[in-house]
């Protein structure tokens, strides 16, 4: 197999395995303990998850904690296969990757603080869908959290139109990467076809059409040739969850719950609903939403619905901010505000003539990775002598929240340390070397639990990168790539192929890799 080659299972579905932040552990605690849920601790968390493919979830977190125990359980022989090679591969003995149907689960398996349950909801039948609201009910611990992922209405009204056109179509295919080739075909002519009508099927074909050219094909395997796919309305969801004895904790979105992200209409007309699950359910009607990440709990639990401000002193705060260039400075001095572009996105910027926030927002732009509250402050305070440090301490503290409930920075319950220092033998985490060696994917999972794309580049690169290699060495060992053809680098059209400048290109994409591999959270 050639070492670029994505992997498929015997049914001709590609073997990607992909971390769902919002589906981690980690981001279930940190949003829990906000509404006052005691969570439990991560390091020797118990957790199952349903339907865990590969184990794309619960492998990168058995390997960031090893004191915990996760279980997975999969129908598929194939990707459990997978799952128990990358296992193997990373000597990892604090997981179990199953073969089993999630109808088998029973109280003998034991009960966990953590059960997932992500992009299996909707896809299964009814029988199933009963059983896993059973299994997270009866195989969680008293203070245990359920993630349940789920195909949601009104939005997938549209879809399930655009799912019906391309099974319609697809079953006159036999093998799945021939029907997901066909899938794009047809959307390709749909597009065409309805291009010079301005009515609204029109115009939700050819909406459609994009969000499907820019899809993988295991996206479109899984989202459009499932033989179930059913939505829920979110009063619906919840009144099957509350029959077995589970209540809404909060939506994995937060910031789709936040009111004040509306219009003021939609704040004066909902905001005063008390009952949370109605005012998103008229939320969901008027945003058309299609999907939902649903985080449940024991009934007994108490939710504080309207969060303290003192619960953020307890937390840690990523913020990736770069000062923009010198023209926007200029507009900056005339307008005596700060602006600062988030995730090196001129469009998505943060500005602010409050200095005590214009130093919280320098301090982040100096800092790669999760602050905690204390050190925000602290440094924060060396910038403005004058300032007072309890006022500094009141201005974070709602300034932080008004951020994260507007999807600004991230925040997390748990410290995660990242190696972020200049290395003469950089390491990047074992894991995602082992994504791109056994599952040979170039979109890896980093230490914070996202996914990271790599170019075809650092996908060669990161398999050198482990601790023990000079860039020299590295160098050397990247060149053979170029030589052998699987990497090309071209100068004004013709093939760069001097060993000499190619050392010198390779030095170059190197450092700028260093550079995002620190960036991004994937070195140790
Ligand atoms: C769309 S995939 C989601 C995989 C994974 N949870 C993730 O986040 O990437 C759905 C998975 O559910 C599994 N599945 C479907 N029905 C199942 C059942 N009755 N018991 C166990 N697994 C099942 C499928 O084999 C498939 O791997």
């Amino acid at each position: 197999m050639d070492s670029n080659d994505i992997r498929f299972d015997k049914s001709g579905l590609p073997n990607i395995s992909y971390s769902n932040f919002y589906a981690n552990p980690s981001y279930v605690r940190t949003l829990s303990l906000l509404v006052g849920v005691e969570a439990a601790s991560l390091a020797n968390a118990k957790i199952l998850e349903l339907g865990c493919a590969s184990g794309g979830n619960i492998l990168p977190f058995a390997l960031k904690y090893p004191d915990s125990h996760s279980i997975g359980i999969d129908l598929s022989n194939d990707l459990i296969a997978f799952g128990n090679e990358m296992k193997l591969s990373l000597n990892l003995s604090n997981i179990n990757l199953i073969c089993c149907d999630i109808m088998d689960v029973d109280t003998s398996f034991g009960t966990f603080d953590y059960i997932i349950v992500h992009d299996v909801f909707s896809l299964v039948s009814d029988e199933v869908r009963n059983k896993i609201l059973a299994i997270c009910k009866e195989n969680l611990n008293e203070n245990g959290l359920a993630y349940i992922s789920y195909n949601t209405l009104p939005g997938w009204n549209n879809l399930a139109t655009i799912r019906e056109l391309a099974l319609y179509h697809s079953n006159n295919f036999e093998e799945i990467p021939e029907k997901i080739n066909q899938i794009r075909l047809l959307f390709d002519f749909v597009k065409e076809a309805v291009k010079e009508s301005d009515s609204a099927y029109a115009k939700l074909m050819l909406e459609t059409s994009e969000l499907l050219n820019n899809k993988p094909d295991f996206s479109i395997a899984h989202d459009f040739l499932q033989p179930h796919n059913k939505a829920f309305y979110l009063s619906a969801f919840m009144e099957e969850a509350t029959k077995v004895g589970l209540q809404y904790v909060v939506d994995a979105e937060i910031t789709k719950m936040y009111i004040p992200n509306y219009s003021k209409l939609i704040s004066e007309k909902l905001g005063g609903i008390e009952e949370v699950v109605r005012m998103e359910q008229y939320l969901d009607f008027i945003t058309n939403r299609a999907f939902r990440q649903t985080i449940l709990c024991h009934n007994h639990q108490l939710i504080q619905r309207k969060i303290p401000m003192d619960r953020l002193v307890d937390y840690f705060f990523k913020m990736n901010l770069v000062s923009p260039p010198e023209e926007d400075i200029l507009a900056e001095e005339l307008n005596q505000e700060a602006i600062f572009y988030l995730n090196n996105d001129p469009e998505d910027t943060v500005s602010t003539k409050n200095p005590m926030l214009k130093a919280i927002f320098e301090v982040f732009s100096e800092n790669n990775g999760y602050l905690s509250f204390h050190d925000l402050v602290s440094l924060s305070a060396n910038k403005l002598p004058e300032v007072n440090f309890s006022e500094l301490e009141a201005q974070a503290k709602v300034s932080l929240m008004d951020l994260f409930l507007k999807g600004k920075i991230d925040i997390r319950a748990d410290f995660i340390s990242i190696n972020s220092h200049e290395m003469d033998t950089p390491k990047v985490w074992e894991y995602v070397t082992a994504q791109t060696l056994y599952l040979k994917q170039k979109v890896v999972t980093n230490l914070f639990f996202e996914s990271v794309q790599l170019s075809l580049f650092e996908y060669y690169l990161v398999r050198y990168l482990d601790g023990n290699n000079t860039k020299e060495v590295v160098i050397s060992k990247m060149l053979d790539h170029f030589n052998n053809g699987e990497l090309i680098s071209s100068y004004k059209g013709t093939k760069v192929t001097s060993d000499e400048k190619l050392r010198g290109i390779i030095s170059l994409a190197y450092l700028d890799a260093l550079e995002k591999f620190r960036e991004q959270a994937l070195l140790v």
